[in-house]
């Protein structure tokens, strides 16, 4: 168990996978003083270690975090669940999308990784943010000093309103849209910043600011 000596409203944060968001994010939650975990497929495994940061087994990330972020690849989410010990009633923000070879979108219209998440971890809190822009925009989400609107999907009103106030911490102007079923509407909505900034090369300094 983690004892650092942070201020109580700061919550233990998990992240399930090692690659670019997973460290990108461990930065964001270490600097808004929340200790940060990430769990990878092995511990025996050699890898680079920040020193911020905790690893465990992936297997083992729902023990101590309060919320657990899942950032594999979005073909392999089923996979990476699966095996989670404990995951009953924990809050999992789902940032994955259903992204095949050449960013082509393979899952949608009548489901969504967020809708098989919450399927498969039936007993815990799914909420699907933070997956509709790309690490850049994720770290820094202002432009021209306005907030980028991030939306949030869940089905637990208690789990949405816990991860608005980490989403308008790191930044964003947060909008909570519905139950999880909206997964289906802001998977392909990443398609569109996808498509312009890594496939026709555009600048990464857009979003989306909904006005409401
Ligand atoms: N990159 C972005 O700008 C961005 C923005 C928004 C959302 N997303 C979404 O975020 C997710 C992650 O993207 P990424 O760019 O961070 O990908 P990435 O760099 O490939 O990282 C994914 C990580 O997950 C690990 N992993 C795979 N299976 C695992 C398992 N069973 N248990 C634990 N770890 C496992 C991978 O390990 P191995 O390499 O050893 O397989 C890798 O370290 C994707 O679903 C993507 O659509 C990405």
């Amino acid at each position: 168990m983690r004892n650092n000596g942070f201020k109580e409203e700061n919550m233990n944060i998990g992240i399930l996978g090692n690659g670019v968001i997973g460290n990108a994010l461990a930065e964001v939650f270490h600097k808004l003083g929340h200790p940060v975990q990430i769990g990878v497929k092995s511990l025996k495994e050699e890898f680079e270690k920040k020193h911020y940061i905790e690893y465990v087994e992936g297997k083992d990330i729902t023990e101590d975090n309060e919320i657990i972020v899942i950032a594999v690849p979005g073909n392999k989410v089923e996979k990476a669940i699966t095996g989670i010990k404990n995951p009953e009633g924990k809050i999992f923000i789902d940032l994955t999308n259903p992204i095949g070879e050449d960013f082509i979108l393979t899952r949608g219209r009548y489901t969504s990784n967020g809708e098989v998440i919450q399927e498969i971890l039936k007993d815990s809190h799914i909420v699907k943010t933070l997956n509709t822009l790309g690490v850049e925009k994720l770290i820094d989400p202002c432009i021209n000093e306005k907030r980028l609107t991030m939306m949030i999907a869940g089905n637990n009103k208690i789990a949405n309103k816990k991860v608005e106030e980490l989403i308008l911490e790191m930044g964003f102007d947060p909008m909570i849209v519905g139950d999880i079923h909206f997964s289906r509407y802001l998977e392909p909505l990443a398609m569109i910043w996808i498509e312009m900034v890594r496939k026709q090369g555009k600048s990464f300094e857009n979003g989306l600011i909904w006005i409401r």
